[in-house]
Formats: structure tokens, C-alpha cells, sequence
């Protein structure tokens, strides 16, 4: 029996699309410069809002031979937001990788689109700046062996001017917010808005720049409390009602967006080396992290709390850099989910003017036990073993004391003259003036 080979051409391109300036370029440009005979556009619904049956028209209105949309937003949260929030995930102590998780999740919906259409080659539209390009290439390079990257904005050097040229000159219609001269990148994890005045580290963000939270230094409601629970360190409803994860996301946005929670201002370490400033708006991930984060605080032991941030941080940074797919984020995600089994319960939080704060935690494998903490009464403690955990604790450290004292030979304490010396009262008298 004779295997059937399917042959991918790689003229044949899916191009993952995002309806913007460079991604739209992309099209003609394949064609045009790179030899591509065929192009799919890969529209990638990941919550961002916008309709994206317009994005689709627009694709084949700049030469795509077909363009499709694929909503990947559970795939979003489900295979990248919840393991990644299991891990407490955040890069430079503060990004939640809004939109590092997403690139990996286009990849992987570009891919697969690229091998139902029979094409040989995939491409992106980033720049060879960024590290979305890393992202980009180094996914498609660890999950597929032989596909083709493409990528024409590393290749042009179009001017930001001269690409909108570009596209005019084929007829497109570019569309240019000349009042908000920012990039802006948006999914359920959050949002990214870099470039134009943000460069400057003097510009200070006007409200414009923000959608998805209220400035948080003129909210005037009411603080909101709200419980998260969470199964298997899921978080899988809200106030004791049962919400698929994807609608939690949705709704945590909105109700922590309202008192200005996850907005964010920082600089960045980019995979390759600058810095860079950043502003993010995050509500729905910086209210989980920090349920999720107090929730493994209340249930997990001190040892595997402390070796788990370890392994958290270290997972953080392959999720910056890109590698998402390697065999070492693999294995580090699977050490996490096995500390998350049985993980269960409930943390209160109150959101309030630009703040999340746990008040109320509460679990089923909770490890808080009132009975040994307490300084009331009934205390359980075993006090009296204290002073042999502290003596067997400081044996090592004592014996090093006593090799290197008897090294040194006996302590020689310098003499001090009686007027220098600040404990004779005659010293001290003249040291105050007296
Ligand atoms: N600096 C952030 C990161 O590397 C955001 C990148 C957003 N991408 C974009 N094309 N605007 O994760």
C-alpha cells in the first residue's frame, strides 16, 4: 500500500493577519517580491472586539486569494492564559505577557491552516526589531520542521510613510489614526500599547491611550469585593457561580477595568537587548494572578511555594523569549500543573480604586491551621521543641565560627584611650558640648 504525500508548495503562504498597516502590506508584497503564487490570510479572533468579518473583506481586497477567520479565544485562555496564571506568570516583575502568550496561539491556528491549504510556507508581518518575530519563527521552527518563514517587513525597508504608499500605490485603502500615533496590541490577556509618545520617557500617558481600565485616581464608586473560585488552580467561577474560564476573563476586564486595576507603565527588557517602555492594561490577569497567587499561599507548602517561584520565573522568561514550544518550558509546565492538582478553593478580593486586595480565603486542602498559629488560647504549638530546631539549625554555621576563631587565635580588642572612649562619662560630657 502506497502512503498518499500531500505536496506542500511553497508558493502556497498563509499569512497570519491582523488587518494593520504592515500585516496588509504583507500581502502584496508576498507576491510581488517573494515569489508566492497563492496567499491565505489568517485572521486570528483572540478577543480583540473588532469585527472580524470586515479584517477578512479587507484581506481579500488587498489581493489575498482567500482569507479566512478562526476564533481561537479558548485556545487562548485555555492552553496558554491558564497555565501560564498557574505559574503566577509575569516577566520584569510586573508584564503578565499579554501578548507574548498570544503569538505562540496564532502559530499554532497559522500552521494548522497552512497544512489544511497545502501551503509550503508561512508568514508574519513583523519587523526585525521586535521580539514577536523571535516568537513568530522560533514556534513555527520547533513545532514544524519544514515549513518556510516568511517574513517581508524584516526584509523591506519601508518607512512607516513609504508603507502607506506602498499599499496606496495598489490601490488599498490605508487607514491612518494621525491623533493616536501608537501601536496597540488587544486579546482577552490584556493590552499593549507602545510606540509614538511612549518613546519619550518625559510623555506622560494622556487618558487616550487607555481603553480597557478607568483612571484609576478619579474613580468615585463603590469598592467591589468579589470571590474567585478556583478548581485544580482553574479559576472556574465567580461569587459561587459557575463561568466558563473565557467569560471570566471577559468579566473581570470589565468589572476590575472599571476601578482603573492593571494599568501599567514600565520598561521593558526585550529579547534582544534594549529596553524599551511599555504601557499594558491587564485588569481580568492582575485580578486572577493575585487570586491565584494567594490562593497557593493558603494551600501550598513553604518548601514547594518557594521552589515553585523559582520554576515560575524561569517559565515566565521562556514565554517572553519565545519559546514556548521548547522541551524545557514542557517539562517546567508539567512540575506546575502537578502542584496545582487538588488546588482548590475560594479568595475574596476587593477591587477598589486602582487596587486588588485579598480580604477572605478560604479552601478545602487549606494549610492554615488556627490551633498552631494562634497567640490566643488552645495554642498546639510544641513551643518546647523550639530551642533544639533553633540549636540543631545553628550547628553548622557554629562550627564554621569555631574553625575560623581558632585560626584567628583569641579575639584582640583594641585598646581605647578613656577620652575617646564615648562610655566614659568624661567623653561623652565633652562629646555633647558639655
Ligand atoms: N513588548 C511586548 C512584548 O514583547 C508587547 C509586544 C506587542 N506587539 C506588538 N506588535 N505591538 O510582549
Amino acid at each position: 500500500m502506497s502512503l498518499t504525500t500531500v505536496d506542500f508548495d511553497r508558493g502556497r503562504v498563509a499569512l497570519a493577519y491582523s488587518g494593520d498597516l504592515d500585516t496588509t502590506a504583507c500581502i502584496p508584497y508576498l507576491k510581488e517580491h517573494m515569489g508566492c503564487s497563492y496567499v491565505l490570510a489568517v485572521a486570528v479572533d483572540l478577543g480583540q472586539g473588532d469585527e472580524l468579518e470586515p479584517l477578512r473583506l479587507k484581506a481579500l481586497a488587498s489581493g489575498a486569494d482567500e482569507a479566512i477567520v478562526i476564533d481561537a479565544r479558548h485556545k487562548l485562555i485555555l492552553d496558554y492564559g491558564l497555565p501560564a496564571l498557574q505559574a503566577n506568570a509575569v516577566y520584569n516583575g510586573k508584564y503578565p505577557l499579554s501578548s507574548a502568550l498570544a503569538r505562540p496561539v496564532i502559530t499554532d491556528v497559522v500552521l494548522q491552516a497552512a497544512k489544511d491549504h497545502h501551503c509550503g510556507s508561512v508568514a508574519h508581518g513583523s519587523t526585525g526589531k521586535g521580539n514577536d518575530q523571535i516568537r513568530f519563527d522560533l514556534g513555527i521552527k520547533l513545532l514544524d520542521l519544514d515549513m518556510q518563514i516568511l517574513a517581508p517587513a524584516r526584509e523591506w525597508s519601508f518607512t512607516r510613510p513609504e508603507t502607506v504608499d506602498y499599499i496606496q500605490s495598489h490601490g488599498i485603502h490605508a487607514h491612518v489614526s494621525a491623533d493616536k500615533p501608537w501601536g496597540v496590541d488587544l486579546n482577552l490577556l490584556g493590552r499593549n500599547i507602545e510606540a509614538g509618545p511612549i518613546e519619550d520617557l518625559d510623555w506622560v500617558p494622556t487618558e487616550e491611550v487607555w481603553a480597557l481600565t478607568a483612571d484609576p485616581t478619579t474613580v468615585d464608586h463603590e469598592p467591589d469585593d468579589i470571590t474567585v473560585d478556583f478548581h485544580d488552580g482553574v479559576p472556574t467561577g465567580l461569587d459561587g457561580v459557575p463561568l466558563h474560564p473565557v467569560d471570566i476573563f471577559g468579566h473581570l476586564n470589565h468589572v476590575a477595568g472599571r476601578h482603573g486595576i492593571g494599568r501599567l507603565d514600565v520598561i521593558e527588557d526585550r529579547i534582544m537587548g534594549m529596553k524599551s517602555r511599555e504601557l499594558y492594561e491587564a485588569p481580568a490577569v492582575t485580578v486572577l494572578l493575585t487570586a491565584h497567587h494567594e490562593l497557593e499561599q493558603l494551600a501550598l507548602p513553604r518548601d514547594v511555594t518557594s521552589c515553585k517561584a523559582q520554576v515560575d520565573h524561569l517559565l515566565a522568561q521562556y514565554i517572553y523569549d519565545g519559546l514556548w514550544h521548547s522541551p524545557l518550558r514542557e517539562h517546567l509546565s508539567a512540575f506546575v500543573k502537578e502542584t496545582q492538582a487538588g488546588l482548590n478553593g475560594s479568595i475574596t478580593l476587593r477591587l477598589s480604586r486602582g487596587t486588588v486586595t485579598a480580604i477572605r480565603r478560604s479552601s478545602s486542602v487549606s494549610l492554615y491551621n488556627h490551633k498552631l498559629v494562634t497567640y490566643g488560647a488552645g495554642c498546639t504549638f510544641p513551643t518546647g521543641a523550639s530551642e533544639g530546631f533553633i540549636e540543631i539549625t545553628a550547628l553548622a554555621g557554629r562550627e564554621w565560627r569555631r574553625a575560623r576563631n581558632e585560626i584567628a587565635g583569641p579575639a584582640k580588642t583594641p585598646a581605647i584611650p578613656a577620652s575617646e572612649n564615648p562610655r566614659e562619662p568624661a567623653a561623652a560630657a565633652s562629646a555633647l558640648g558639655a
